[in-house]
This record gives structure tokens, sequence and C-alpha cells, in this order.
């Protein structure tokens, strides 16, 4: 969600207004995504290294995530909407926390759309965190270090019960991934865009799932292979 303090300077405003306007375009993506069918949507809203912005700033995203919460969640439940939050909720403040919590019990029954609000996340972190756990379990004899794999890593990370992501978005012009979802990226399709955050319509993105649709994904197999595969399945 990249771009909302430029598209405030631009304005020059205050770069909290930009982030207001962010969090409007939060709910233009959650339409998009059920409106098509799509069932899994993780926000990158606040990352571990955010915290180091001016201390002003921060304290006012702290506020728009807790009204952000106290505006939102009934309407999400009502339209079936799961919420869950990763990233180190240690770090955030009481009123937040609880808010989090509740949010996620609210909704945790819903099936239409998994939402997911990456807040004080890092990819780097999320994967150090799956290796102190694993490393705690052999610590303990409840695990043998020949039995860690790629599946025991994954199991233990945020979103383990969610199936990779088809499709990583960015705004603002960088094209660069940030430490968000490190190891749950490896194959997925990267779009980036210039517009700005809050500048996110329906029609860019629906531009972008066009072109992913466009896209030929091999994970690591050639054409052929990619090719048989799909005659094979439409047969099945
Ligand atoms: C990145 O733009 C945006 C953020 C660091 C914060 C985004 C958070 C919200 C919009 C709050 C509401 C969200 C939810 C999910 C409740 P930037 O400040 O890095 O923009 P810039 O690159 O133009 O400076």
């Amino acid at each position: 969600m990249d771009g909302n303090g430029r598209w405030a300077e631009r304005r020059r405003r205050p770069r909290i207004i930009g982030h207001r306007a962010g969090a409007r375009a939060v709910n233009v993506c959650i339409d998009f995504c059920l409106e098509r069918g799509i069932r899994a949507l993780t926000l990158f809203a606040f990352s571990s290294e955010n915290w180091g912005r001016p201390q002003e700033e921060v304290g006012a995203l702290m506020k728009l995530f807790l009204n952000a919460l106290d505006r939102e969640v009934e309407e999400l439940d009502r339209r079936g909407v799961r919420v869950r939050f990763i990233g180190e909720r240690e770090r955030f403040g009481p009123g937040i926390r609880e808010r989090m919590h509740a949010a996620e019990d609210q909704t945790r029954g819903n099936t239409r759309l998994d939402l997911v609000i990456a807040a004080s996340y890092g990819g780097r972190q999320d994967i150090a965190l799956a290796a102190r756990s694993l490393a705690a379990d052999v610590a303990a004899g409840k695990l043998r270090p020949e039995d860690i794999d790629e599946a025991a890593m994954a199991a233990r990370m945020a979103l383990f019960d969610l199936p990779p992501p088809d499709l990583f978005i960015r705004t603002g012009g960088d094209q660069r991934i940030s430490n968000f979802l490190l190891w749950q990226l490896a194959y997925t399709e990267l779009w980036f865009t210039e517009l700005l955050w809050p500048e996110l319509d329906a029609a860019t993105l629906q531009r972008a799932v066009d072109e992913f649709a466009g896209r030929e994904r091999r994970f690591g197999l050639t054409s052929a292979q990619v090719a048989d595969a799909a005659t094979e399945n439409s047969q099945a």
C-alpha cells in the first residue's frame, strides 16, 4: 500500500491525510475481491521498519488503525469477511490489540474472503520466528532435525493455512518486495504500478488480474510440461 505520503505531499497536505485516503482505498480492494470471488487478500499496512518513522506519523497511523477497526469490522462481518492480523502484535498498545482480537473473534466463522492485515510485519521476522519455533521443538525432543523440511517450515509461518499468494500488487512506482511475505512469494506473480495507493481503483485492479491471467506460470518446469499438465487437467 505504497504512496500515501506522496499523494498528500502533491496536494500540499500533511502525510496523514494521505494515509486517510489510503484507508479508503482498502475498501476499494476489498469490494473488488468480494465481487470477483477472490478468496484471500493480504494487505501490508505497517512494516516492522515503519516504527522508525517520525513519532507524530506513527501516532497518527495508530489512531487511524483504531478508528478503522471500530468503524469497519461490523460491516466486514456482515459481508462474510474473516479478518486476521499477522505481525508482532505485542508492539501495539492495548487498545489496538484488544480490537484486533475482537475483530478476529467476531469474524472467525466467515468464509467469503480471508482478509489478512500485515501490521508490524516483516518477512524475515516471519521466517526467523518459524525457525525458532522448530528449534524449540528440537530442543524439547519433539522433533528431529532431519524432519525439518519446507512443509514443516511453511506450517509455522504466518498464512500457514492459506495457499501461497497468486498475485502481488505494489503501488507507488517502486519495484521491490520490501520485506513482505518473503517465504510465501517464491512463485507469486509480481505486478507494479506507478499509481499511488489512494488512487487505486477497480479498473487498475482488473488490469493487474488480466495481465496475471495471461502469464505462463511454470513453477520451475518447462513450457511443454505445463501445457501437458493443463491438457490432463482439462480431460480429468
Ligand atoms: C505506505 O505509504 C503506507 C503506510 C506505511 C501506512 C498504510 C496504512 C493505512 C492506510 C492505514 C489503514 C489501513 C488499514 C488496513 C486499517 P507511504 O507513507 O510509504 O507513502 P510514500 O512512499 O509516498 O511516502
